[in-house]
């Protein structure tokens, strides 16, 4: 059925976590708003509450305070339900001089290794081991200021490093930086509490370390990741979706390829209108790391290519185990081989309904885009994943037209 009316954006998931992060640096009530209401939200608050920080909800605004830091050990129970945890790592550092972070385990996208963002920390005075599977960092006086090759652009890497540098001695460069609109939102804030930085969007930025930093009021960036998946949404049920409170030129690479199918999409200040037609022509994709096309929409951009008139090829740069989605794709008809790093997808006229397991965050909502056009009833199993990054996702499509609801909340 086609989707038809309006949907508000939330905060972006991966600018807030770093943002929340950065609330290590210094003591005194920050304002975050704009925060969205998600289940990696609530494991990030949990790793600062362990850490001794204090927090006062109203709305989609949280206060933070950090004034009593009385740990700097993030543990294994929290961390290994979130990888991103290790973006207190930096900022515990600046603070406290030290820091206990639960190395993160495997993933169900890959490897995700964090030796970057070590190298990085120890070129900056940081003595780091490994102990009983924990990332023990220490250092002597100060973090100190110094030149950061990194030789893949990491996104939190990156805003690990940032954050390790603002009140660092001296000056740090990052070279090969990542661009995501996520850096960017945490400089701005990192910025507006007294940091000295300038680059974040381009691939070197340069820190220079302050003083003092000081509690602020910080509006997150709507998230991208939410807005092409509803652009998505109205491609694949071909419906017209006013997409209010979001962020076009985040998602350049996103719409682009949507036009280049036959997706109609205007942007009207902050809004963007996406009109799907009939025909749903085939486009191949490369992930790559921003402003290149997302690896974090690569599923759900699959699942619209299931149903395409032909061929697409759709290459995963970014992550070595990105495709869990295409078994569960198959179950419901969809014609996907894998060869390598690359699925070629034969779109077909129909989809069918089946009960499919949910891997990932991405994934799931893969598996949602494709149950709104399969014919017949789709049953997500594990849909736990999706609330980890989508507020709401079930509750915003049925407002849109969608037959969608949780059998168990
Ligand atoms: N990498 C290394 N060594 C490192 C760090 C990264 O080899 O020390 C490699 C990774 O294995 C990967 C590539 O570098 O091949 C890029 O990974 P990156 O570090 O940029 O990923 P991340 O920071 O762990 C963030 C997002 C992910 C998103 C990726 C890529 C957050 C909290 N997470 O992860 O978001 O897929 O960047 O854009 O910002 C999601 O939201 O579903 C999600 C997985």
């Amino acid at each position: 059925m086609p989707l038809k009316g309006e949907v508000t954006i939330s905060g972006s998931k991966n600018a807030a976590l770093p943002i929340l992060s950065a609330c290590l640096l210094t003591g005194g009530w920050h304002t975050l708003d704009n925060i969205p209401k998600l289940k990696d939200i609530w494991t990030i608050k949990e790793i600062l509450s362990n850490l001794g920080a204090a927090f006062e909800e109203s709305g989609q605004s949280l206060k933070v305070n950090t004034d009593n830091l009385n740990s700097h050990i993030a543990p294994y129970a929290l961390v290994k339900t979130m990888r991103a945890s290790i973006l207190a790592l930096g900022p515990l550092l600046s603070r406290l001089g030290k820091a206990k972070i639960s190395l993160p385990g495997g993933c169900a996208i890959g490897a995700r290794p964090i030796d970057l963002h070590l190298k990085g920390l120890s070129l900056m005075g940081a003595d780091i081991n490994l102990e009983h599977g924990y990332v023990v960092a220490n250092v002597d006086k100060k973090l100190r200021g110094a030149d950061i090759f990194f030789d893949i652009p990491t996104v939190t890497g990156t805003e690990n490093l940032m954050m390790a540098a603002v009140k660092a001695d001296g000056i740090t460069t990052l070279h090969n930086a990542a661009k995501e609109p996520e850096v960017v939102d945490l400089a701005n804030m990192l910025k507006r509490m007294g940091a000295k930085m300038n680059g974040a969007g381009t691939d070197t930025i340069t820190i220079t370390g302050v003083k003092e930093l000081y509690p602020v009021r910080y509006a997150i960036i709507p998230d991208r990741i939410e807005t092409g998946t509803f652009l998505i949404a109205a491609a694949i049920t071909k419906g017209k979706v006013r997409i209010k409170g979001c962020n076009g030129d985040h998602i350049e690479a996103i719409i682009e390829k949507l036009l280049d199918i036959g997706t109609e999409i205007e942007k009207e200040g902050e809004d963007l209108v996406a009109i799907g037609h009939h025909t749903i022509k085939s486009a191949d994709i490369k992930t790559m790391p921003f402003p290149g096309f997302p690896t974090d929409m690569q599923a759900q951009f699959m699942a619209l290519m299931c149903i395409a008139d032909g061929w697409s090829v759709i290459r995963e740069a970014i992550f070595e185990n990105r495709f869990m989605h295409v078994s569960e794709l198959r179950r419901m008809g969809a014609d996907i081989k894998i060869n390598g790093g690359q699925a070629l997808v034969s779109g077909k006229r129909h989809l069918s309904g089946a009960q499919v397991m949910a891997t990932d965050l991405r994934a799931s909502a893969s598996l949602v885009l494709a149950g709104l056009v399969a014919k017949g009833k789709t049953e997500i199993l594990r849909v736990y994943h999706l609330d980890r990054g989508y507020e709401d996702l079930d509750l915003k499509l049925s407002l849109l037209g969608s037959k969608i609801w949780r059998e168990k909340q």
